[in-house]
């Protein structure tokens, strides 16, 4: 089998200039658009976010009222295409139905891109849910917020102000992360003018992966096995005996807590009954922080975003299938963001490799 070296990841590469966010991974500080997080998720949701990162580019881009409008316009468009996408997705989990999904939508489309397929997630993905529970997909109400509709489309009615501003939060804190996997492989799909929809599928296809957006459903299922706290010292060493990961833990660019976490656990706090999981998950985090200490000295691994992010869509009664799905929801406005700056600036992205293999004699 031939193997060539290991790549680098592109560890520690400035790949191009953005006004978008910046994580400082040493810090722990994220900020978008000149906004720290705490701030940013105190004063905004999704819908607010969205028009910050659009400011300057697309339209309606600044304007908040202007974008909860266009989504919700989009949303009663996208409704349309729900028959032809259960149609064709029947046993495909969430994600991969939503990557058809996004697949179907037409460069022709008159609707603002950003907003057509912005609108369309939400409404894919809780029709998916109801599918897979045999309920019928149910309209969305453009006079909601995409946080209050999204949740009252897979409930079947509004889910109250907590849940409804849980489900705000954990989109406006995941709307945009710098370079991360997702967004890098949306612009350079955008860099060959290919289109918004063809470079937001790419960064759907990134972000599926448990490296990345796929990370948080399998948390849950590491809490479920491990079901006690006496029992998680135990099942961590066991773990990294097989070289298992520990999902939600880790990351590139944060060597210190994720600040995202933080705002996350928060949330889950604002939610009913969720004090004694928050405990259980608390006791857990820190017994995978000492096992990472034990078996990978010298790595900074802390507690990724991820971790929260599944105590919070649990505390949401977000199916665990549908967790990566969701978090392409809140993810997507930061990806047209950053398709619209490499579009407007960037050249085509084309770097280069080392031929190690063999040279014509
Ligand atoms: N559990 C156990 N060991 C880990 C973990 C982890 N979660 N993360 C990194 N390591 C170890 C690796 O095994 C490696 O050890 P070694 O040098 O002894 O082989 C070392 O730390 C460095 O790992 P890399 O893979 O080089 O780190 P990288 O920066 O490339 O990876 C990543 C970052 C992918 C997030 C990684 O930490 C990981 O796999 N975490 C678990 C999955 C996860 O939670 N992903 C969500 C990230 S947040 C997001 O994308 C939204």
């Amino acid at each position: 089998m031939l193997q060539t070296k290991v790549d680098s990841g592109l560890d520690g590469v400035i790949v191009a200039d953005t006004i978008m966010s910046e994580v400082d991974g040493e810090a722990g500080r994220l900020v978008v658009r000149g906004h720290g997080l705490q701030e940013l998720v105190a004063g905004r949701g999704f819908e607010g976010v969205a028009a910050l990162l659009w400011t300057g580019y697309g339209e309606g881009g600044g304007d908040e009222t202007a974008v909860r409008d266009g989504l919700a316009a989009a949303r009663i468009r996208a409704f349309a295409d729900v028959p032809r996408l259960l149609a064709v997705t029947e046993g495909l989990t969430p994600v991969e139905a939503l990557r058809v999904g996004i697949g179907m939508l037409p460069d022709s489309d008159p609707t603002p891109h950003h907003y057509l397929v912005c609108g369309a997630l939400p409404v894919f993905l809780a029709a998916l849910i109801n599918a897979r529970r045999g309920v019928s997909a149910i309209a969305p109400d453009p006079t909601l917020t995409t946080a209050q509709d999204l949740l009252r489309m897979i409930r079947g009615q509004r889910a109250g102000a907590v849940f409804e501003k849980g489900l705000d939060t954990y989109l406006a804190t995941v709307a945009d992360h710098g370079f991360n996997a997702s967004t890098f492989t949306a612009r350079v799909v955008a860099s060959t003018h290919a289109g918004l929809i063809s470079a937001v599928l790419a960064g759907l296809c990134a972000l599926k992966g448990p490296l990345h957006g796929g990370a948080p459903g399998p948390v849950l299922d590491m809490l479920d096995e491990i079901g006690a706290a006496a029992h998680a010292e135990a099942w961590f060493d066991e773990a990294f005996s097989k070289g298992t990961r520990l999902m939600g833990f880790g990351h590139r660019i944060y060597k210190v807590r994720d600040p995202r976490a933080d705002v996350l656990k928060a949330a889950v706090t604002t939610l009913p009954s969720t004090a004694g999981r928050l405990a259980f998950a608390a006791e857990v985090e820190k017994g995978a922080i000492a096992a990472l200490r034990r078996h990978k000295p010298g790595q900074r691994l802390e507690t990724n975003v991820e971790y929260y992010t599944a105590l919070l869509l649990e505390a949401l009664e977000v199916p665990r299938e549908a967790f990566t799905a969701l978090f392409a929801v809140g993810r997507v406005a930061g990806w047209c963001a950053h398709i619209f700056e490499q579009e407007k600036g960037g050249r085509i992205i084309r770097p280069q490799s080392n031929y190690v293999g063999p040279r014509p004699q």
